[in-house]
């Protein structure tokens, strides 16, 4: 492929960009420059271009009439995606306005056509109009895929979502602040990335999974309220909304009570939904942890739909159905039903059979279910073994003739974990959803840590940086580390925003106590030694004076998902990483040479054989 010598360099200074020209330009003499769209010669003595640029399109005409052979002929050759500069005079469309375009009105009738580079035959069509190829085929030639007009509009909304953070935070009195990428692990719970130090061999620099140490010496150095679009790396099994490296808008605040912050930062959603979406976000509701697992089985609701979870526990200890006392058998058993409103017609007995199969996914061992009659008995599935509770659990749930029900019937975790589940699965399979509404939800009063049965430790809910609630301090501090229950029962003033189901953004107001941080390394296992090594410097720096303080940290690829309306993460990165953490287009991770490995003193162990 040879590329055509430009010979006049300024025929590329275009006077519009290809959204601009309108009724009011007709007559006039215009320079446009960008991609070729699509070319159209319908034999009629006129050939057809749409030239597009990051803007919007632009009509151009050849006109075999007027035209010279050496532009007819330049112009014939043109192929999609060839990168050209037309000048020419603007007119009224002459086959009648496009209504679907900007510039639907008029047409470049084209003067000269300067071919700045020509193209391949891509591998498919970066318009919209053509079905797409595979994800794969689209993230290996990201730049052919990030031409398409929605993309292209995702990344302006992305950069409208950190201009308006920078915008507000700085309204608000914060100052933004670079933390190094190159630092000591700061345990978010996700596994490091690693980074060998040359000048240190046998040494390792971790990737930052949050700014979160760093930002907390901020405010011990008196930078009072802080702000950084951060990127973060966690080396953790990916889904539709995580990568392993992402972007924070990370923030802190000194002198503040969890109020303060849920106020500033509840003003910025507002802001960002105002601004973007033209949609005025009203108070954001509040929802302890607990009603959040009670309720819904899950810590981040979706509240765009009802079914809730309703414990039936001392209902079901009357029957004599062993699912039930089986259940109500284990420590911390529980039973619990969701009412399908009109489920009994809608969900077959393949689909609820089919949910009896899925839920096995979550350590569940089905999903009874009974379907709710005319006269408010249950017929059908296990009607028959709980009909001595029929009347009491058709009132307790509120379930209506035509209702379907759902049991779950395990320990607490199981089973929320199960319905929670399932209940986002039936909203989706019965177009519950309303894709039009907006949920937002602040969960709170988490607890401090859980237990894990299996490794047989406490592990910080949310961090280990994150405070009790003002009132448990004391409470805390003289808890007995092996009493189980009262350090269960410790709930932290930590806090989370969740929109239509997803996290949004999570904080907490910070541990500011040495006796207190020293007190949460010691339950999670982290001997002295360990917390002298890890975290000497965050020790130190609590006992120079460290006010109190507390921040959180949104995820800027979700907030742009939500405003941008995909549910896939990729769409939002404009390089993102595959499921398996792969960048196809420029082929990372990929082996590196050995002599690279021999000056940072490592050596590849061979990979076992699966
Ligand atoms: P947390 O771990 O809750 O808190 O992260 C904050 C927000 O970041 C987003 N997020 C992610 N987005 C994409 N891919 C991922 N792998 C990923 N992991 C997290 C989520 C989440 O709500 N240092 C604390 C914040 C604080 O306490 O101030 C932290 O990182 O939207």
């Amino acid at each position: 492929m040879t590329t055509p010598t430009v010979d006049r360099p300024a025929a590329y200074r275009r006077t519009h960009h290809c959204n601009e020209l309108r009724l009011d330009h007709s007559g006039a003499t215009v320079t446009l420059a960008g991609w070729v769209n699509s070319y159209r010669d319908h034999g009629t003595g006129l050939v057809f271009i749409d030239l597009r640029d990051r803007e919007g399109l632009t009509q151009v005409v050849f006109d075999k009439a007027d035209a010279s052979d050496e532009l007819l002929s330049a112009a014939d050759k043109l192929r999609s995606e060839d990168v050209i500069a037309v000048s020419g005079t603007v007119r009224k469309r002459d086959g009648g306005p496009n209504p679907k375009l900007a510039t639907g009105e008029v047409e470049v009738v084209a003067s000269t056509l300067s071919v700045l580079n020509k193209a391949k035959t891509p591998p498919f069509q970066p318009s919209e109009t053509e079905g797409l190829p595979n994800e794969e085929l689209r993230l290996k030639y990201r730049y052919l895929d990030l031409r398409r007009p929605k993309m292209q509009k995702i990344l302006r909304t992305r950069h409208r979502v950190t201009k308006l953070a920078r915008d507000y935070f700085d309204e608000n009195g914060f100052i933004e602040v670079e933390t190094p990428i190159l630092c000591k692990s700061t345990p978010e719970g996700a596994r490091d990335f690693l980074v060998p130090s040359r000048l240190t061999p046998g040494e390792w620099y971790a990737l930052p999974q949050s700014p979160q140490l760093f930002k907390q010496i901020l405010m011990v150095s008196g930078a009072d309220r802080y702000l950084q679009i951060a990127k973060c790396f966690r080396d953790e099994d990916l889904r539709a909304d995580r990568q392993p490296e992402f972007t924070q808008i990370d923030l802190e605040m000194s002198f503040v009570t969890r109020e303060d912050v849920i106020e500033v930062m509840e003003g910025f959603v507002r802001r960002l939904w105002g601004d973007v979406l033209g949609y005025e976000v009203p108070t954001v509701q509040r929802m302890t942890y607990r009603e959040a697992m009670d309720d819904y089985g899950i810590d981040r609701p979706d509240l765009r739909y009802d079914l809730k979870l309703h414990d039936i526990s001392d209902l079901a200890a009357k029957t004599d159905f062993k699912v039930f006392t089986g259940a109500l058998g284990k420590e911390r058993g529980v039973v619990k039903v969701i009412c399908v409103p009109g489920g009994a017609e809608k969900l077959t007995r393949k689909i609820t059979d089919g949910y009896s199969e899925w839920v096995k996914t979550f350590g569940a061992g089905g999903v009874p279910t009974t379907k709710v009659g005319v006269d408010g008995s249950l017929e059908a599935g296990i009607g028959k073994f709980i009909d001595s509770i029929a009347k009491d659990l058709v009132e307790r749930v509120g379930a209506k003739p035509g209702d379907q029900l759902f049991f779950g019937a395990d320990t607490y975790a199981t089973c929320s974990k199960a319905l929670g589940e399932l209940r986002q699965k039936i909203a989706r399979d019965m177009g519950m959803i309303d894709e039009s509404k907006w949920a937002f939800v602040w969960v709170e009063d988490f607890p401090m840590f859980e237990y894990d049965e299996e490794t047989k430790r406490f592990y910080a809910m949310h961090h280990p940086f994150t405070a009790p609630n003002p009132d448990q301090v004391e409470a805390f501090l003289a808890a007995d580390p092996g009493d189980r229950e009262t350090i269960e029962g410790i709930v932290s003033a930590g806090y989370d925003i969740v929109c239509n189901g997803s996290e949004i953004g999570g904080g907490s107001i910070r541990i500011h106590d040495s006796r207190v941080q020293t007190k949460v390394f010691e339950l999670l296992g982290i001997s002295p030694q360990e917390a002298k090594e890890k975290f000497s410097f965050l020790m130190d720096a609590l006992q120079f004076g460290a006010p109190p303080h507390g921040g959180i940290a949104f995820g800027l690829d979700r907030l742009v998902m939500h405003l941008a309306g995909t549910d896939n993460i990729r769409d939002v990165i404009a390089f993102p990483k595959t499921q398996t953490g792969a960048d196809v287009m420029s082929d990372a991770p990929s082996a590196v040479d050995e002599t690279q490995l021999a000056e940072l003193f490592v050596k590849n162990l061979p990979v076992p054989t699966k």
